[in-house]
């Protein structure tokens, strides 16, 4: 991308991707004729490279929401063909964004079935690691489920959610973004033929992809809400623990109550370091813990 196409961005803040600028607040319209011939390979080449990684990784919902949506593999999808699509299923739609919005005004976009969608795309010698969110990781991670009319609606329950944490104040969102993180970023599904991903921070990373199935390192455990929005996660690294769901049905009506007085009680509980492992957890898989850094969760 040259430097006439390059977002600008003004204050930094440190998020669960680290510090990483804030954008301006506007929607944007995707400036689609400006991608380069590049744009459009780095796109073609992470798509193609995660497609035949997920197949036996990613959950049947996460192909089948993929497949119905249709966006084209070879060149980056155009927001104004996809929201036709993605509206008629679920409702939803996709805003262009420079970046990485400041809370408030994401969760308000959430609740209004609004994804706001980086507009642009990471270098090639970024194929496999960037700091903060691109169009890669949002559009192909995180746009396929919201066609998925459960998950939809999780997402939208999630966005009202955060606009009522925001008002309670910083410990109540730093426990619903523990539950944002290790359910729409990094979570598992258990499905008849064993573990899959559903987590857009997954699909989209191909080490992490083979990792949080594959590698013995990790903790599998069954998800658990208030367990979660206990424990810490790292920013920095693949995850320590991976929670399992059985089904987009079960993180509904998990979060269908009010979290206020969840928030009250686990404000006078420790918070649980992201490797731990608790005598009350379901677990599928005890991490060996092989290859983690000790030097406490962010
Ligand atoms: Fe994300």
């Amino acid at each position: 991308m040259n430097d006439a196409n390059s977002p600008s961005h003004g204050d930094h803040q440190l998020t669960d991707k680290g510090y990483v600028p804030i954008y301006t607040t506007a929607v944007v319209e995707q400036p689609w004729e400006r991608y380069t011939a590049t744009d459009h390979e780095v796109w073609a080449t992470l798509y193609a490279r995660q497609q035949e990684l997920l197949v036996g990784r990613a959950s049947d919902e996460f192909l089948t929401a993929q497949q119905a949506m249709g966006m084209s593999p070879d060149r980056i999808p155009r927001f104004d063909d996809l929201n036709p699509v993605l509206r008629a299923a679920t409702g939803w739609e996709i805003v262009g964004v420079e970046g990485l919005l400041p809370e408030l005004t994401f969760f308000e976009h959430l609740a209004n079935r609004r994804f706001p969608v980086t507009w642009w795309i990471r270098t090639p010698e970024q194929l496999d690691y960037l700091a903060e969110p691109d169009l890669f990781h949002d559009l192909f991670g995180h746009v396929p489920l919201l066609m998925n009319p459960v998950f939809g609606d999780y997402m939208a329950a999630y966005g009202r959610g955060g606009v009522k944490a925001h008002a309670i104040g910083p410990e109540a969102l730093v426990n619903l973004t523990r539950l944002y993180w290790y359910t729409v970023e990094f979570g598992l599904i258990r499905q008849k033929d064993g573990l899959r991903i559903y987590g857009s921070g997954i699909v989209s990373s191909k080490g992490e992809s083979i990792h949080c199935l594959e590698s013995d390192a990790p903790n599998r455990i069954g998800f658990d809400l208030e367990r979660i929005m206990r424990t810490r996660y790292r920013i920095d690294s693949y995850q320590k623990t991976y929670f399992v769901i059985d089904s987009f049905e079960q993180l509904m009506d998990a979060t269908r109550p009010d979290f206020t007085p969840i928030y009250a009680r686990l404000a006078s509980l420790e918070s649980i370091p992201a490797g731990e492992v608790l005598a009350t957890d379901t677990v599928y898989h005890r991490g060996t813990g092989e290859g983690w850094l000790n030097d406490g969760d962010v």
